[in-house]
């Protein structure tokens, strides 16, 4: 029988649940529920949590292999745990576009677990937008065009040593990306492993152009969707609380951390779930360079 309480927040996307306190240790049962939630929602939300790093971590592991970011330092006793932090000082913040996580990665992560340790006065709310619901809208003409397209990603815009978050290294402790980034190329439309729903897998940060075409060829019909795919219908907007928790699927979810709240502090912690090397689909291959020039 179940102990969650689950209420919806929008309509697209994403939905709170009260009755659990995800430092305890929990049985199969409850951790399935939860995975089930998340997979339906595609961002769920809990409050007035008190997680260590170490309950985070745990909690984290009950849904795959915790990823180790290649470009942001974790912390040193739990490297599996981000602390991005948002100084009174600081100009700009992690997170402050819309992306998915680590869609830049071969095999790209599955969710991100954020938990809200020190918050702003006002502010520092967190937008989300259902990937499901971009693909859904569109005609099945453009569904059918997009469905034979793949992408190449790159956290170079992001990442390298020119990169946006280079302006945030004090906060992140970003480190330096080594040479080259790599290039993969992911399906322009996931098929969702654990729902069978389709998503679209394109974000602003980290896509850089359709396999085949170039940069030029490729900035139209991205721009396109990376405006279509914020569509306010599509998203839910979440207003932290010291303790809460969210847990989005970044196969369907884009989120953008909103920078509102200049002169404060804002402190969170993150874990991001790697897929099962038994679950990774045939889906990521390294990127080949484009046929055209861009
Ligand atoms: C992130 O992009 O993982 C950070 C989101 C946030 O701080 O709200």
């Amino acid at each position: 029988m179940s102990h969650l309480k689950i209420q919806k927040i929008a309509g697209a996307l994403g939905a709170e649940i009260s009755g659990v306190d995800l430092a305890e240790p929990h049985d199969d049962a409850v951790i399935a529920e939860i995975r089930a939630a998340f997979v339906e929602h595609q961002v769920i939300f809990f409050r007035d949590q008190a997680l260590s790093p170490a309950q985070q971590v745990g909690f984290g592991r009950r849904f795959g292999p915790l990823n180790i970011h290649p470009y942001v330092a974790g912390m040193a006793d739990h490297p599996e745990v981000m602390e991005i932090i948002k100084e009174p000082s600081d100009k700009t913040n992690f997170g402050g576009g819309w992306h998915s996580d680590m869609s830049f990665l071969e095999t790209p992560a599955i969710g991100s677990i954020l938990h809200a340790i020190d918050l702003p006065d006002w502010g520092g709310d967190t937008l989300f937008a259902s990937q499901i619901a971009a693909y859904e809208a569109l005609t099945p003409a453009m569904r059918a065009t997009l469905d034979t397209l793949n992408a190449v990603h790159s956290a170079g815009r992001e990442y390298s040593a020119t990169g946006h978050s280079a302006q945030k290294r004090a906060a992140m402790k970003v480190v330096e990306a080594e040479g080259a980034v790599g290039e993969f190329i992911h399906p322009v439309v996931l098929t969702h492993p654990e729902s069978g729903r389709k998503a679209l897998y394109v974000n602003p940060a980290f896509t850089v152009r359709f396999e085949g075409w170039s940069r030029r060829e490729s900035k139209p019909l991205l721009d396109f969707l990376f405006d279509h795919c914020r569509s306010e219908a599509f998203t839910c907007r979440f207003r932290w609380s010291r303790g809460a928790v969210a847990f989005w699927d970044n196969r369907s979810v884009w989120h953008y951390a909103l920078n509102d709240y200049p002169g404060q502090r804002r402190h969170m912690r993150r874990v991001t779930v790697d897929p099962l090397p038994s679950s990774i689909p045939d889906l990521a291959r390294a990127a080949q360079p484009a046929t055209a020039k861009d």
